[in-house]
């Protein structure tokens, strides 16, 4: 397993439209290898494939570190949310704009179907930071970040926040 380069905004790959996969071969598999040790080692509770430079829809979430309550380690190929309810707030953030978070609107419970590495077809349920990431991380392979997810003021505010931050470490 590797530990990969996380891109960061605003890495034009991350605006992409990911591809769904094909075909599941060992290539995908050592995909999910390395964004899951990716993710621990950020450390952050999900990953998507374009964040690693991948334009796939392949995603992996872990909320452990956060909670109690977790299903533990979740790889999901082709992760489509099938149906939602309610709607919470929360603070956000994402490994590929470090240093920033902002509070997101977002769909208080899910469910999501997909496919596991074995290629069989799972489906899962999520509320809270669960249901957060399953909606993060599917936003990232349709190119959505969660600062486009925010109004268009706060939205403003926060990218100009981002682009002082990265010219001061240029
Ligand atoms: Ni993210």
């Amino acid at each position: 397993m590797a530990i990969l380069k996380i891109l960061t905004y605003p890495d034009p790959k991350l605006k992409k439209k990911s591809s769904p996969v094909e075909k599941i071969d060992k290539e995908i598999e050592k995909l999910i290898d390395d964004m899951t040790e990716t993710m621990y080692d950020a450390p952050g509770v999900g990953l998507a494939a374009p964040q690693v430079g991948v334009n796939l829809r392949v995603i992996v979430v872990d909320i452990s570190a956060r909670e109690q309550d977790s299903p533990g380690l979740i790889e999901l190929i082709n992760p489509e949310i099938i149906s939602s309810e309610g709607v919470m707030v929360g603070e956000e953030g994402c490994l590929s704009i470090p240093g920033f978070s902002s509070e997101v609107k977002r769909k208080a419970k899910v469910k999501v179907k997909g496919l596991n590495r074995k290629g069989h077809f799972i489906e899962l349920e999520g509320t809270g930071l669960l249901a957060r990431a399953f909606q993060h991380e599917i936003d990232h392979i349709d190119g959505i970040l969660y600062i486009d997810r925010l109004s268009r003021l706060k939205r403003e505010l926060l990218k100009k926040k981002i682009v002082k931050a990265l010219a001061s470490e240029a």
